[in-house]
C-alpha cells in the first residue's frame, strides 16, 4: 500500500512533514533517520525526528519527539488523530513499543500510518497496542 494512494489528500501533508523532519534527524550512531508527523484533532500538523546521544539509551524516537513538541505547543489536552512515520531512506519503520504507549496516551483512537515489512499500512493504535496502560 502506498500512502499516496491511501487517502492521498489527507496523507500527503503528513508525508511531506515527516520526510522533512527525517532530514533533520540527529542519527549520528545508528545512521537511521526517522521522521514522524502528527495530525491533531485541532487540524494542526506537528513533526518530530529522532535525536540520538552518545549515551545510547538517552535517544529519543521521532514519534515521541513529535508528541512532546505538540504538547509544548498546544497544551496537555492535545489529541492525536493520526501519525505517519517514515525513515529517511524509505526502509520499513514501524513505531516501537514505547512510542505506541505514548501515542495511546494522547490518541487512544489514533491511526498509525507506516511502512511495514509487507508495505505501507494503516492501523488503529488499539490493534498495535492491545490493553494499553492507563491509570483510571
Ligand atoms: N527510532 C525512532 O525514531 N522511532 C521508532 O519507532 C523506532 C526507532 C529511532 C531510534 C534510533 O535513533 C534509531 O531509530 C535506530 O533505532
Amino acid at each position: 500500500m502506498n500512502p499516496r494512494t491511501l487517502d492521498a489528500a489527507d496523507h500527503e501533508p503528513l508525508l511531506q512533514a515527516a520526510q522533512a523532519a527525517a532530514k533533520n534527524a540527529y542519527a549520528r550512531y545508528s545512521k537511521f533517520h526517522v521522521g514522524a508527523a502528527l495530525l491533531l484533532e485541532n487540524g494542526e500538523i506537528v513533526a518530530g525526528c529522532n535525536v540520538e546521544n552518545a549515551s545510547y539509551g538517552l535517544t529519543m524516537c521521532a514519534e515521541r519527539a513529535a508528541i512532546f513538541a505538540a504538547v509544548a505547543q498546544f497544551g496537555p489536552e492535545v489529541r492525536i488523530r493520526s501519525i505517519l512515520v517514515v525513515s529517511g531512506d524509505g526502509a520499513p519503520c514501524a513505531p516501537c513499543g514505547a512510542c505506541r504507549q505514548v501515542i495511546y496516551e494522547f490518541g487512544p483512537e489514533a491511526t498509525l500510518i507506516f511502512k511495514a515489512l509487507s508495505g505501507w499500512t494503516h492501523q488503529a493504535i488499539t490493534d498495535l497496542l492491545p490493553h494499553g496502560f492507563r491509570l483510571t
